[in-house]
């Protein structure tokens, strides 16, 4: 099983709002919805760009590319033209720190 990863401090990220972290070379977007943390592959998967950067309303961001949706607690795809969900990965908190796993590395 992968290693947990430390991220951020809770206290970055308030409510609303995310941090983007190059985790060992994957890119990952950690979510803060209503102050509960959320992380997703920052790579859309309709055609590969960075996901962030475009606008966060609730739990449902944009990409800035093309405008797919996807609900960033789940990966799940809310708009076309994306079809396949993004990778999410586990959060957790200890000692006022996020930590991360990426579960698709042994
Ligand atoms: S790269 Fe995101 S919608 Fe096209």
């Amino acid at each position: 099983m992968a290693a947990w990863e430390i991220i951020a401090c809770v206290e970055d990220i308030p409510p609303g709002e995310y941090k983007t972290i190059d985790l060992n070379d994957v890119l990952i977007a950690v979510f803060n919805i209503g102050g509960s943390f959320y992380a997703i592959e920052d790579v859309c998967t309709h055609d590969g760009g960075i996901l962030t950067g475009g606008p966060l309303n609730g739990c449902v961001i944009t990409c800035p590319r093309h405008g797919a949706q996807f609900d960033v607690r789940t990966g799940e795809v809310l708009a076309e033209p994306a079809y396949e969900p993004v990778a999410t990965f586990p959060v957790r908190i200890v000692d006022g720190m996020l930590q991360v796993r990426d579960d698709r590395k042994a």
